[in-house]
């Protein structure tokens, strides 16, 4: 019986503690307590069990037992199963003969001490010490950066502030998808734009899951083109939206080409009251930090007022029966073109003299998380 022990000898405290967790009395007498881990890592909320057996001489009966996490030598020890703090959340697994197994639910950060069996016979009375250190964690990805370029390599880790189990299956969520990786390791050795997103991870069997991580891709300009709006046929007079379509992170900044001159920037290029001297193959370019990329040109004509009334005379003729005129009607159209592409090379050749009064005007888009559009740029003015 320790305590007797202790009090004949009355060394210093650590003694005392080392004397009893090396079981010096129990070897003797026949007292032990041992726990099926000396060290338990548990993830915040989950449940733990703690495996334990007990023994005493023969010829004792139980009359106490009890879990603490308190060893104070000659001050009895609190009784968990009592502390308001642990009432609801501890169970006890085990009987009043050998087994002194318990259960512990939803782990607080605050259980994170050191926990021991203690037990007293109608002879004398014993605790197991050292017990049983239960530390508590969190989960978390970390990332060797959140900003990666496409094409490098990044690692995400399901880290937790003390070792779980090797046997652990990990979850991994990117969004609202779970992934197929169940590694506490998720190797991305060459990373994509698709890989993008926000982050967490898991423990299969465990309802804790870890803050997101974002992780953001950036990559140069990509699959750019010009859209024109209206499409097709574009009447002097009308006005046309030419829109730069391109993908990058971060946002390009989108800059306008008549042919190889620069002629605005914004993601939308505006040409109000269009005229035949703006015949001719505009293009865009998409830059960002990471790179640039030109769309293919797109060729804008211009049917001249004439040209039209005449065709759209043509066609309702021919819709009226007179079908012979549908004929007519393609050559009409194809001199009107060659008209066109004709005064357009002509034009080429003045450009610097013909200084036009038409506005250019080319709208910024500010940002994609901005809600309006920015402002507007300076008007552009064209050969
Ligand atoms: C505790 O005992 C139970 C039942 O005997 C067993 O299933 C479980 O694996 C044990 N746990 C540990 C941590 O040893
Ligand atoms: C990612 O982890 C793998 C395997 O552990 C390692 O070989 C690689 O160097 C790591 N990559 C980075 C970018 O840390
Ligand atoms: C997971 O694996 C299945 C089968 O191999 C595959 O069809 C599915 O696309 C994968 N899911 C993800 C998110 O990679
Ligand atoms: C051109 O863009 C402006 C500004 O976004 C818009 O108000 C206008 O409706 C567009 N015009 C056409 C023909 O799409
Ligand atoms: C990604 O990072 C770049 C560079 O730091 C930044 O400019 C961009 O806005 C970020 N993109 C997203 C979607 O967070
Ligand atoms: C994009 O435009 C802004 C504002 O004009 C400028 O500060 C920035 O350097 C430009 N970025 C690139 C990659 O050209």
């Amino acid at each position: 019986m320790y305590l007797m022990v202790m009090s004949v000898m009355a060394p210093p405290l650590p003694v005392i503690l080392l004397l009893i967790g090396q079981g010096v009395y129990s070897a003797a007498d026949g007292w032990s307590v041992s726990y099926s881990s000396s060290h338990i890592c548990a993830l915040k909320d989950s449940t733990v069990t703690i495996n334990c057996t007990y023994k005493y001489p023969t010829g004792h009966h139980i009359t106490e037992v009890l879990w603490t996490n308190t060893i104070v030598p000659c001050i009895d020890a609190p009784d968990l199963f009592k502390e308001s703090e642990y009432r609801e959340r501890i169970q006890y697994l085990g009987d009043k003969q050998h087994d002194c197994s318990v259960r512990l639910t939803d782990v607080r950060h605050t259980d994170k001490q050191e926990y021991y069996f203690r037990f007293i016979t109608n002879k004398g009375k014993w605790i197991g010490a050292p017990g049983v250190t239960l530390d508590v964690t969190d989960l978390q990805v970390e990332s060797e950066g959140e900003t990666v370029m496409e094409g490098h390599p990044v690692n995400l880790t399901c880290k937790s502030r003390c070792s779980l189990t090797d046997t652990s299956t990990f979850i991994w969520f990117r969004n609202t998808q779970t992934l197929n990786d169940t590694n506490k390791k998720l190797i991305l050795p060459s990373v994509r734009r698709e890989n993008a997103g926000d982050y967490r991870c898991a423990v299969q069997g465990h309802k804790l899951t870890s803050p997101h991580q974002r992780l953001n891709v950036t990559y140069p300009p990509k699959q750019t083109s010009v859209a024109v709006n209206p499409c097709c046929v574009i009447v002097e007079g009308d006005s046309v939206n030419l829109t730069c379509i391109s993908q990058s992170n971060p946002p390009a900044n989108i800059s306008w080409f008549k042919e190889e001159t620069s002629v605005g920037s914004g993601n939308i290029f505006i040409i109000s009251n269009i005229r035949s001297d703006h015949i001719g193959e505009y293009k865009c370019k998409a830059e960002n930090e990471l790179g640039e990329k030109y769309s293919e040109s797109v060729t804008l004509n211009v049917l001249s007022v004439r040209c039209v009334s005449l065709s759209v005379a043509l066609g309702v003729g021919c819709c009226l029966g007179v079908c012979g005129a549908s004929a007519i009607l393609l050559i009409v159209m194809y001199i009107c073109r060659r008209k066109s592409l004709r005064r357009k090379a002509s034009e080429r050749k003045l450009k610097n003299d013909d200084v036009s009064n038409d506005t250019y005007t080319a709208l910024e888009l500010k940002s994609r998380s901005s809600d309006l559009y920015g402002t507007l740029t300076p008007n552009q003015k064209m050969m």
